[in-house]
C-alpha cells in the first residue's frame, strides 16, 4: 500500500524574519533539515515494510516521487534527495498579494481593516491581488487527482497548502484547514485507508 509523505520546506530567512510569502532561501537551520530528510525518507521507506528483501542494493527501487513548488525554499529542501521530482506551480504557498513580504505586525499597520477581516474569516479572507484559503483549496484540485492515481509521493511544499492537503486526506472540512498545525523540520507520514487515514509525525532532530 502507498502513502503520502508531507513536509513543509526547512526554515527560510523569511520565516526567521517573521515575514510573509516571497522566494527566500533556506536558513542554516533549514538546510541541516534539508541534509537530514534523506535518512528520515529512507527509514520511514523501510519501516513501511517496502523493502520486502535484502537484496543488498539499499532501498533503490523503492518507488518514490517528490513533488515541490516552484520556489526556492522547497527546491532546497529537496536537493539532497535522489528520487525523481517534479515541480508544480499549483504547490506554491498562498499568494499575500500586496503582504507579500511583510510581517504580520506590518499588515496590522499598513491594513488594519484587512487585518481584522482576516482574523474574523481566515478561510474566505482573500489577500488584496492574492489569494483566499478557499481559492487555493480549488487550485489545489488537480493535486488532488494527481496524488489519488499515484504510488508514493513526498510533498515538500508551504504551510497553507500543506493544511489543505492534509485537511483533505484527514476529512477535515476544508473551512477548517486554516488552523491544521504543520509544523516546521516535521515528517507527516499518511496512509489512507478505506474508512480513515493512518497519520504518524516524525519530527528531525535538529
Ligand atoms: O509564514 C510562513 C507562511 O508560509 C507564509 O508565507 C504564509 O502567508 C503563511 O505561512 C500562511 O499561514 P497563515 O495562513 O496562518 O498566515
Amino acid at each position: 500500500p502507498r502513502s503520502i509523505y508531507l513536509s513543509r520546506h526547512g526554515e527560510s530567512m523569511y520565516n526567521l524574519e517573521g515575514k510573509i510569502g516571497g522566494d527566500a532561501d533556506l536558513s542554516e537551520r533549514g538546510w541541516q533539515y534539508a541534509r537530514k530528510l534523506p535518512n528520515m525518507i529512507k527509514n520511514v521507506l523501510r519501516i513501511n515494510g517496502e523493502e520486502e528483501e535484502d537484496d543488498d542494493d539499499g532501498d533503490e527501487d523503492v518507488q518514490l516521487t517528490v513533488w515541490t513548488s516552484t520556489l526556492k525554499r522547497t527546491q532546497q529542501t529537496a536537493s539532497f534527495l535522489r528520487y525523481p521530482k517534479l515541480q508544480w506551480k499549483a504547490l506554491d504557498e498562498l499568494d499575500a498579494g500586496a503582504c507579500d513580504g511583510l510581517t504580520y505586525e506590518e499588515i496590522e499597520k499598513k491594513f488594519p481593516q484587512d487585518f481584522k477581516e482576516r482574523d474574523e474569516n481566515k478561510y474566505e479572507y482573500r489577500y488584496r491581488g492574492g489569494e483566499s484559503y478557499r481559492d487555493v483549496v480549488i487550485r489545489l484540485e488537480p493535486i488532488i487527482m494527481e496524488l489519488e492515481r499515484q504510488e508514493n509521493i513526498l510533498i515538500i511544499t508551504h504551510q497553507a497548502v500543506l493544511r489543505c492537503i492534509y485537511a483533505y486526506f484527514m476529512n477535515v472540512p476544508q473551512e477548517e484547514s486554516p488552523w491544521m498545525s504543520i509544523p516546521l523540520h516535521t515528517l507527516i507520514k499518511l496512509d489512507p485507508r478505506a474508512f480513515k487515514t493512518m497519520v504518524e509525525r516524525i519530527k528531525a532532530d535538529i
